[in-house]
């Protein structure tokens, strides 16, 4: 395993322009030519890169070449010219290729994934994000299989040849990084459409799926067609090619690839119609369509000089796609999502052994650092950034460092140059954020004496920076009355280690909302009261903290809860929850979908996450005892919602049917727990007459964590339903996954059928993927057998797609939160898989780290 640093980074010693490539597509393998002039910049010999490559032919300028030496995964080129022309020749075969990089196959088509180094899969090259050239492409394959030939571009040219073949030309006009490219082949179907930009240009727009699926399109095509327009109106970017493709394929590694013109996309992220898909898949695929979009400006026309950069463009498209899916749907029910999205993913992985900043110092695998935190934590920084400056003048920042640097592949260093520039900000200090690792806490002490408040505020953070000694970082914050009133408004920007704030003149000691609208992706340490938080939810004008503040109260009454069981005392839950939770339930003025979130109970596994410790059995039992007390309590109230909920009459993907439909499954989450025939039945007939995959899957997941006899036929039922949609088998196999009642035979009888197939990334992340991260029976058994079967199939996996195999070693970061027993039971796994020959070094680099 070898360690890459970004202190080494040194500037290509070699130039190329015009490279041409040729694929040749037969039965079993694919021949690819390619060729390329190549101008030397520094006296070196040229190193290339090629991975399970045959390498066929060897030419400088025409002549074959023969100084060179090649060993398992470099190329490398001596006594070269100043100037020539390189003629690799290379043998590849993607049926062999499960590991989802190079040239594959998927289903029945041919596809490539190169970021971020699957180019040297196809042919030997430097393979670097800032080698960039014009690309032209060169398809040949017999026609019948292979009708539909594709590369980024325009095609210039397709023809038939001898023997059934035949032959596309594509040329892209833009210089782009090998990361960028794309080849499909294949028998697809095509949905058509068009798009004029602002300026007046036409694209043609083009969705290629399978046969028979071109019925679930068009929700993929409106949301690529609102992120085109999008993109104007907000970034005055526009789109620059004739035409824009995405390709859906079932076997994807990740959600989707913004390659030039040709994205290629997870199919779970483009096909959806309302009998199959969820509300939460129609959301997913608006924001992948729009995050691939927005990254031919954030990405492909200005990219990354190199991969300790990949925050410069996921961060930023991120934060792009999550402002988009602000402005079309709901903007603080969007807010809400995201920051549970980064608490649970992000906030674990930076205080478990794989915490690392948003630009990493040095990485063993790439592929292991396209993380929740290069990502998630990235947006929010740059929404942070944003924050500071304002819409305005981050909007100039954006001109500028458009105007800079288009067509070239730079540094985080750079956009926040462009940023500071444009607005006259200083963000030298802000920059720390990139380099420091871990989430900061914000510790926020009081005192209130003679009408005054005193804030102490003190960050929690040990930084690398010789410089400074915390983060700068805005942190707004509002006081209230005990009565609702907004006192005031803080926009408070926090660079020191410790600051003090009065108020003066208070007449009570005022309600604190703080970090409003999770300004900042720190942890707030602040004891506030109960009372304290019930005025928030009732008064708070920054929605989030209206969210948060219900939740907190939840999880407070939940630790109390524990507590008790923990003492073998008997639970009871305080009334003023009981109260606080019924009037927001029942308050007409709060938007369904807002109250679905605020009012949903934390899972164990986030519970567990923000704990100090895992605990399976006193906090599990306060979750369940919580959840029963509630709906007794609340059984009339929550019957008389269901009923003011009405039937929906037609079927709307709008936010506030997508609120209602939300808000109706928490009820009946409830209404289930109270094993009541009558509410059994009515949850059954409401799943058999469902008319969408929303409440259908909704209602089954219900069903089958309540205590209802014919459950396990409703649950066959299902299945042999949908048995033929790959997408939504992989929807039921979650949900087997996450039962609390299954056993590790059960999960091996799954692994059985013939619907399920390890080589799909998308069925065996349903299955093998959410049983480790989410399943908190089977998986954690005291005797280690969860953890045990966990590892045996991660190793199973790595010898086909080390990508995948690595993510799901990622999930076994938590044996310091573990009692002993299952601690010993969780290290012996990981040593396990370590002592393994042949290991890839994706998930050597995981295992190491997490045993470490
Ligand atoms: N650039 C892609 C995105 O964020 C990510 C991606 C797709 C990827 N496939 C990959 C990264 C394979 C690594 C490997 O939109
Ligand atoms: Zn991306």
């Amino acid at each position: 395993m070898q360690t890459i640093y970004l202190k080494d980074y040194k500037k290509p010693s070699y130039r190329l322009s015009d490279l041409e490539l040729n694929f040749d597509i037969y039965d079993d393998y694919v021949i690819v030519d390619s060729l390329a002039h190549y101008t030397q910049e520094v006296a070196e010999d040229l190193i290339l890169y090629g991975v399970d490559l045959e390498l066929e032919s060897l030419k400088v300028n025409d002549t074959n070449y023969t100084d060179y030496s090649l060993d398992k995964d470099q190329l490398i080129l001596k006594n070269l010219p100043k100037e020539f022309v390189l003629e690799i020749q290379t043998k590849i075969y993607p049926e062999k290729n499960h590991t989802g990089e190079g040239l594959y196959r998927s289903g029945d088509i041919y596809c490539t994934q190169c970021e971020a180094e699957g180019f040297r899969r196809i042919t030997y090259f430097m393979d670097r994000p800032d080698v960039m050239t014009k690309y032209k492409t060169i398809i040949r394959a017999d026609k019948k299989r292979f009708p539909i030939l594709l590369s980024n571009g325009n095609m210039v040219e397709s023809k038939d040849l001898e023997n059934g073949r035949h032959s596309a030309i594509w040329e892209d006009p833009f210089n782009k990084p090998s990361y960028l490219f794309a080849l499909v082949a294949g028998d697809l179907a095509v949905v058509c459409d068009s798009y004029k930009t602002k300026s007046g240009r036409d694209v043609k727009l083009e969705i290629f799926v399978d046969h028979g699926n071109e019925n679930k399109v068009p929700h993929a095509m409106e949301s690529l067609k609102n992120s085109m327009k999008w993109d104007e109106d907000r970034f005055r970017l526009e789109y620059d090619l004739d035409i824009y493709m995405i390709v859906a394929v079932d076997s994807f590694n990740m959600g989707a690839m913004e390659n030039k013109g040709l994205n290629i996309f997870n199919s779970a992220y483009v096909l959806a119609d309302q009998k199959s898909a969820t509300d939460t898949d129609f959301q997913g695929i608006e924001g992948v369509i729009g995050h691939e979009y927005f990254h031919n400006w954030t990405g492909n026309r200005v990219t990354c000089r190199d991969w300790f950069q990949l925050t410069l463009k996921e961060g930023l498209t991120v934060f792009r796609d999550q402002e988009f899916s602000s402005d079309m749907g709901d903007r603080s029910v969007k807010r809400i999502e995201d920051v549970r999205g980064l608490k649970s993913h992000q906030f674990v992985e930076d205080q478990g052994p794989l915490t690392h900043p948003i630009k990493p110092k040095s990485f063993v695998e790439i592929n292991n650092f396209y993380t929740a935190t290069i990502y998630e934590k990235g947006a929010e920084v740059i929404r942070m950034i944003h924050t500071l400056l304002g819409e305005e003048k981050f909007q100039k920042g954006m001109d500028l460092y458009f105007q800079r640097h288009d067509g070239q592949a730079v540094t985080t260093e750079d956009f926040v140059a462009a940023m500071s520039d444009a607005s006259q900000k200083d963000l030298e200090h802000f920059k720390v954020w990139y380099d420091q690792n871990g989430t900061p806490r914000v510790k926020v002490s009081e005192m209130y004496e003679d009408n005054e408040l005193t804030l102490v505020f003190e960050q929690i953070v040990q930084t690398n920076n010789e410089k400074y000694d915390c983060l700068h970082f805005p942190f707004y914050f509002s006081l209230y009355t005990k009565s609702g009133e907004r006192l005031e408004e803080v926009k408070f920007e926090f660079d020191q280690v410790v600051k003090t704030l009065s108020f003066k003149n208070l007449t009570s000691k005022p309600v604190l909302s703080l970090n409003e609208n999770f300004c900042a992706p720190v942890i707030v340490e602040y004891n506030q009261s109960l009372d304290d938080k019930i005025v928030l939810m009732k008064f708070c004008q920054d929605d989030f903290n209206r969210y948060n503040a219900t939740q907190e109260l939840l999880k407070n009454e939940l630790s109390r809860l524990e507590e008790l069981a923990k003492s073998d005392l008997k639970l009871e839950v305080n009334d003023n929850v009981i109260e606080a939770y019924k009037a927001l339930l029942l308050d007409e003025k709060i938007k369904d979908a807002f109250k679905a979130f605020a009012l949903s109970f934390p899972t164990l596994v986030e519970l567990n996450n923000e704990a100090a410790s895992f605990d399976f059995n006193a906090r599990k039992e306060a979750l369940a005892f919580l959840k029963v007390e509630i709906a007794t309590k609340l059984e009339d109230v929550l019957i008389q919602m269901n009923e003011s909920l009405g039937v929906d009459k037609e079927f709307k993907l709008n936010p506030a049917s997508m609120g209602k439909r939300s808000l109706r499954l928490l009820i009946w989450f409830l209404l289930a727990k109270l094993d009541k025939s009558l509410h059994f039945d009515e949850l059954v007939k409401l799943y058999k007459s469902a008319n969408n995959m929303t409440e259908q899957l909704g209602y089954l997941n219900i069903i089958l964590s309540a205590e209802i006899p014919n459950k396990e036929e409703l649950n066959q039922d299902f299945f042999n339903q949908w048995k033929h949609e790959t997408l939504v088998v992989q929807k039921w196999l979650m949900t087997q996954a996450l039962r609390e009642d299954i056993t590790l035979e059960k999960m091996k009888e799954l692994e059985c059928l013939k619907e399920y197939n390890p080589k799909v990334p998308n069925l065996l992340r349903s299955l093998i993927g959410r049983f480790g991260m989410f399943n908190t029976s089977a998986f954690h058994a005291a005797d280690g057998s969860g953890y045990q079967y966990f590892g045996d199939k991660i190793i199973e996996i790595d010898s086909f797609n080390p990508q995948i195999a690595a993510r799901l070693a990622k999930t076994l970061n938590f044996s310091e939160k573990l009692d002993n027993d299952r601690r010993d039971q969780l290290i012996k796994v990981l040593k396990d898989i370590q002592s393994h020959s042949n290991l890839s070094n994706d998930l050597k680099e995981v295992i190491e780290k997490n045993l470490a």
